[in-house]
């Protein structure tokens, strides 16, 4: 990398990083990872954090340090990144579907154990001849659909018939299910969260019910995101959380709760002064995602990110922050962090306002 000879060494002071920037307070994310953690051990439910998050082995082998079972990635391109980075236990909470992916898990499961979702049987039918041709044995967990409506199957008989194919398949091992109920965990309203979150793991667990009497044992009952850590997390059959923005918490999510703080900014430099009441930035929509808005300004009372293009974003300036200069650095929180993180390189991670390492994000851009 050309610019790695120009990064700031350990010590230097957040002014003196080169922007924009990750800036991600390692105290605050490691509070976070112990919170959850916490209270995980507390209800008897297993922590498996979702690394679609932060992407970085760094921040997963903090996860298992603290008692994490392992983690969750996405895709087989951030699977091979994390176990490159030595995590061991991996489950992919998403399909894995053609040849060249299947054989990439294959690989993987020589070095770790990896145990993915499925939902149709063809899919399954894949996986199993994939496996045994290469000696192997892979966990699969039947995905069901808990009223998100992505991937899933239906939690009757469908999902059932799916549990007996997968029992039945040479190479792999029928682990149990997962229900992902995304459609709720965002929801601002704490009762509504609730009841939302609490209905969708009904259907997951109905499901469990029907496989148990048709003689499978499930032994996974994965599911949850941040907004539903402690909801979904107090019921019985859950077996584990695959929650995984609690780490860092974006701008989206601190409307919904502040049980998690915030850790994580994308420092930005004024680079214009063009009216007494515009700031011009140097990060625009290539280094900060907005599907789901514009970043919030952080400490800087006055000033608001009014508008973004690809490498500019333009601050309106009233009060105290049109003291604002050319060369001055400003804080941005990102309304969605996974998908601001997927376009840095590194993480410069501070601890007391003073930069203490730089983290690579070796998982990101690895969705194939
Ligand atoms: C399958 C799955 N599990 C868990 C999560 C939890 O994520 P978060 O904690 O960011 O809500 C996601 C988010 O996209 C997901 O797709």
């Amino acid at each position: 990398m050309v610019d790695l000879q120009y990064f700031p060494l350990p010590g230097a002071s957040i002014d003196e990083i080169d922007t924009p920037a990750i800036i991600v307070d390692l105290d605050v994310a490691e509070a976070n990872i112990k919170r959850l953690q916490d209270f995980g051990d507390a209800n008897g439910t297993a922590i498996r954090p979702h690394s679609k998050t932060h992407k970085s082995p760094v921040f997963a082998r903090k996860q298992i340090e603290a008692g994490a079972i392992g983690i969750c990635c996405a895709k087989v391109g951030e699977a091979e990144a994390m176990v490159a980075g030595g995590v061991k236990n991996i489950l992919i909470p998403n399909q894995v579907v053609g040849d060249s992916k299947i054989k990439r898990v294959m690989a993987l499961a020589s070095e770790a154990n990896i145990v993915v979702a499925a939902d149709d049987a063809g899919n399954v039918e894949q996986l199993s001849a994939a496996a045994s041709g290469v000696g192997k044995e892979i966990g699969v967990i039947v995905e069901v659909n808990v009223g998100m409506n992505r991937c899933g199957t239906e939690p009757g008989e469908d999902t059932t018939a799916l549990a007996r194919i997968i029992t039945n398949s040479p190479g792999l091992r029928f682990d149990g299910v997962m229900g992902y109920e995304g459609h709720t965990v965002a929801v601002r309203d704490e009762s509504e969260r609730r009841a939302n979150a609490e209905g969708a793991m009904a259907n997951l667990i109905s499901a469990v019910e029907n496989i148990e009497a048709a003689g499978m044992p499930v032994n996974v009952v994965s599911a949850a995101g941040t907004g539903t850590y402690n909801i979904t997390g107090k019921m019985d059959r859950i077996t584990d959380l695959q929650c995984g923005s609690y780490i860092f918490m974006d701008g989206d999510y601190m409307e919904v709760f502040e049980d998690f703080k915030p850790a994580l900014t994308v420092l930005a430099t004024v680079i214009s002064r063009p009216t007494s009441d515009r700031a011009v930035l140097d990060t625009g929509m290539k280094s900060m995602s907005i599907d789901r808005g514009l970043p919030i300004v952080v400490d800087q009372p006055g000033a608001t990110y009014e508008k973004i293009s690809e490498e500019h974003g333009i601050m309106s300036v009233e009060g105290d922050a049109q003291r604002l200069k050319v060369g001055d650095k400003v804080q941005l929180r990102p309304m969605h962090g996974d998908t601001t993180i997927n376009l840095h390189s590194h993480y410069f991670g501070i601890r007391k306002n003073k930069l203490d390492s730089i983290i690579e994000i070796a998982g990101r851009g690895r969705f194939r």
